[in-house]
């Protein structure tokens, strides 16, 4: 089956994350772990995503997936948070595979409730800070890291009619 376009993976699909995340070239790989990140740690890492509950978004072209971002979630904030994480195959760069995946992940993050997103960087990641910018993430800098914050509104009420009422 030709596939194209961006959606949750199922839980069988573990192997096509894992396929991704080890084509990743050393910059991208630097960027989006912030630090140097081996084969075993990326096989490491993609299994732990599916065994921990991690919602992982895939953008698929021809079966391959050539982009993925994760929503883990983020324990004991005062409000339900999740980290996201983004990953762009270098030939697919730059073309809104990224801005595609952000905006599916916006609305998986509202469906499991989630207030607030938090995104972590290093100061130079222009592209992810732009992405980030798109997408009205506040951006601070610390420590040589960058932490952007995403504030969701919370979904509109869709109780049904009778209980709103009561
Ligand atoms: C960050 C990343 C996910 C962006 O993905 P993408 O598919 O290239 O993003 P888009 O094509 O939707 O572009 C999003 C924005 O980034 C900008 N951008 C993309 N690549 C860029 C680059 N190499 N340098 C500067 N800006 C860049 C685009 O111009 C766009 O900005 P705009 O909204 O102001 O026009 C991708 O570069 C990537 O996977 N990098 C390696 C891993 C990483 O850094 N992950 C983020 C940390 S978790």
């Amino acid at each position: 089956m030709v596939e194209f376009g961006v959606r949750q993976l199922r839980p069988s699909e573990l192997p096509l994350f894992r396929e991704h995340l080890l084509r990743l070239d050393a910059s991208s790989r630097r960027d989006r772990f912030n630090g140097p990140a081996g084969d075993a740690f990326l096989s490491a890492y993609a299994e732990r995503c599916f065994r921990d509950g991690t919602s992982v978004i895939g953008y698929l072209e021809y079966g391959r997936l050539l982009g993925a971002a994760e929503i883990h979630e983020f324990p004991g904030a005062e409000a339900p948070t999740g980290e996201i994480a983004f990953s762009v195959e270098h030939q697919a760069q730059h073309r809104g595979v990224g801005s595609a995946l952000f905006a599916r992940l916006i609305e998986i993050a509202r469906l499991y409730g989630y207030s607030r997103l938090l995104v972590t960087t290093h100061p130079q990641n222009e592209a992810m800070k732009r992405l980030a910018r798109r997408f009205d993430a506040r951006l601070s800098f610390a420590e040589g890291e960058t932490v952007g914050t995403i504030e969701l509104p919370p979904l509109e009420s869709e109780l049904p009619r009778r209980l709103a009422m009561a």
